[in-house]
């Protein structure tokens, strides 16, 4: 939620950042602005929508030359999306610029407080009361850091915050709580950013910084170096953790795809593969290198729960099968948000997983604190390395999808169920419950999926032909059964987001008890039919499910795997998934529901990427 970034260094500052805006614009669509420091003086430039509206306003009224200077993409959350309330925020002298994400809780008080002192405030924003309390600091001790301490101190809620000072042409100031900034460095420049994505072109070194930390980045003026000091609120050094970025800038371009989106679902048989990579030792034993916790703990543990927030929970719920059926341990599976607020039993042997694509999830974020304040460890799935999520836990293990970019999410949730099907395992390995050959024999069949993923790939066009046929509908319902029902709740989120469609997902058993009075002549029903291996029962029931929505009119698209004729006569279009284990089935079985989104969703002519009222990083509760 918002994008941010900072720069000071050598190459025009403009360029920069809007650059990295551009990288960043996932993070929030509703408006953006930059500031720029040249000759003691700030300039700045803000529009309300895409990042586009003020690239023209820039065209049209360019700022001057600068090498120093911030800028800011908006999810709004306290004002509405015009061009006042977008970022930066002045104060009155218009001497220092503010940018933010997150929520300044106790803003009403300072703004008070502000306006009794005959500080003119003109935003509905929470931000600009920052803007204006640092000036003032700023005014009694001259240095901007110093100022962010001070005013941090008195903030209360979430907050990330870059600023500048007129007076100090090459610094550049951040500040974080609750809410993500990283550092990237390299020779005579320095980055601050909400994700490293807005710098990776310029540098792959970055610093990572910690809970309740301000940042400066200082040029010297002598000979053109820039100096990174890291401080905690209270002023005392702090501790950065440096890292190396493991992936270059081309991962996060479309690569001649006209959607992020659809390049990321074609990279998914890669992502499926990295995420697998170096998981097994010579011998077939998994050996989870990052999960640090010991082998007797992990034979301790009573109960696994799982926490997070929308796709992300559906793979969680397909991981409450793998690990209940491969390790016979409960698990519970919880969305974040609920969690804490209904006081939930833990303790030392409960083992809580947290799965987030981006780490950053606020609500991810509160349940793991949570969890370990009941005592309970805790073990993150996460996508983006030295993100809050992963840094405040336990263990981690971090999936390989690289960056993910469209707001809806497609190659992270498949390498969050490796990567849970591989915690999975890795219990059953460490307390027996699966024998080692069972082990060896389902990551050979996990490797063999990421083909599977890559076969469906080849034969979607009969499903973008179906979705463009549904462009003009107003519903469409998903079935499931098994690991299939989450795939169902999966398809129905896909839909909802992209297409602006009425979707939902069901437990195909669950017709009966209501959904079923939604059927009506043509409307289109998604069925995910488990596979029918084994005279599997649930197969035959589903096939009944189909066979009676079939009989009240609805038009049927059954997702069915290659050799199961029994659904046939059933399907008005059918969808081939090739054959795999029935827990893992999600992995393909997902694939078409995404391009069925996708395609839809161009066909009404929607924005893929960036679809309406969303953002990719939720920062905010
Ligand atoms: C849907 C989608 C969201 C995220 C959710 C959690 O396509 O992308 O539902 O899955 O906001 O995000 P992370 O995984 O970053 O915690």
């Amino acid at each position: 939620m918002c994008g941010i970034v900072g720069y000071v260094g050598r190459r025009p500052a403009l360029e920069v950042v809007t650059a990295g805006l551009r990288r960043l614009e996932y993070r929030g669509y509703d408006s953006a602005g930059v500031a720029v420091l040249a000759d003691g003086v700030l300039a700045v430039a803000k529009k309300a929508g895409k990042l586009v509206n003020l690239e023209k306003e820039l065209g049209e009224h360019p700022l001057p030359a600068a090498t120093a200077g911030l800028g800011h993409t908006r999810w709004a959350t306290h004002g509405a999306p015009n061009d006042v309330n977008a970022h930066p925020h002045l104060d009155d002298a218009g001497r220092v610029a503010v940018v933010h994400n997150g929520i300044i809780e106790n803003f009403a008080a300072l703004r008070a407080e502000l306006e009794e002192r005959g500080r003119r405030l003109v935003s509905d924003t929470d931000t600009e009361v920052v803007s204006h309390l640092l000036a003032e600091e700023y005014s009694a001790c001259g240095d901007l850091a110093e100022a962010m301490r001070l005013v941090c101190r008195r903030l209360e809620g979430a907050f990330t915050l870059v600023a500048v000072a007129a007076e100090e042409p090459g610094v550049v100031v951040g500040a974080r709580r609750n809410s993500p900034l990283v550092a990237g460095v390299a020779q005579g420049e320095g980055f601050l950013a909400s994700d490293v994505a807005a710098f990776i072109e310029y540098t792959r070194d970055a610093l990572e910084l910690g809970q309740d930390q301000v940042v400066e980045l200082r040029r010297d003026e002598a000979d053109g170096s820039v100096a990174v000091t890291v401080t905690g609120f209270d002023g005392r050094p702090a501790e950065v953790r440096e890292f190396h970025i493991d992936w270059d800038a081309s991962a996060a371009e479309k690569g001649g795809y006209d959607y992020f989106m659809l390049k990321e679902i074609a990279e998914q048989p890669k992502a499926v593969a990295d995420t697998l990579l170096g998981r097994v030792d010579d011998a077939g034993r998994l050996s989870l290198d990052e999960l640090r916790i010991p082998p007797e703990e992990v034979r301790e543990v009573d109960k696994v729960v799982i926490v997070a927030c929308g796709t992300a929970f559906h793979a969680g719920m397909i991981a409450k099968y793998a690990v209940e059926h491969w390790t016979r341990v409960p698990c519970e599976v919880e969305l974040a948000s609920e969690f804490r607020y209904r006081d939930p039993i833990l303790g030392p042997r409960a083992l809580v997983i947290a799965v987030s694509q981006s780490g950053e999830t606020m609500d991810t974020l509160m349940a793991l604190r949570h969890a370990r304040e009941q005592g309970s460890k805790v073990l993150a799935i996460c996508n983006t390395n030295g993100a809050t999520i992963p840094r405040e836990s336990d263990a981690v293990l971090y999936t390989h999808a690289g960056p993910e970019v469209a707001v809806a999410s497609t190659k992270a949730f498949l390498t969050q169920l490796v990567a849970c099907y591989l915690v999975a395992l890795y219990l059953g390995q460490v307390r027996g419950t699966r024998s080692s050959d069972d082990i060896r024999e389902q990551v050979r069949e996990l490797s063999r999926s990421a083909d599977g993923v890559e076969r469906v790939l080849s034969t979607m066009e009969p499903v973008r032909e179906l979705a463009r046929s549904l462009a003009s509908h107003d519903t469409v319902l998903f079935l499931g059964r098994h690991v299939g029902y989450p795939v169902a709740l999966e398809g129905a989120l896909k839909l909802k987001e992209l297409a602006y469609m009425h979707a939902e997902g069901f437990a195909a058993g669950e017709l009966k008890h209501g959904p079923i009075a939604l059927i009506e002549e043509g409307v289109p029903v998604v069925v995910v039919v488990p596979s029918p291996r084994g005279g599997s029962v649930l197969h035959d029931k589903i096939v009944s499910n189909i066979q009676e929505i079939r009989a009240r009119g609805a038009r049927t698209v059954v997702v069915a795997e290659e050799g199961d004729e029994a659904v046939v006569p059933y399907a008005d279009h059918l969808i081939r998934v090739p054959v795999t284990p029935p827990l893992l089935q999600p992995l393909v079985a997902t694939v078409p529901l995404q391009v069925f989104a996708c395609e839809l969703a161009t066909a009404r002519g929607n924005e893929v990427d960036q679809p309406r009222n969303l953002a990719k990083s939720v920062t905010v509760e």
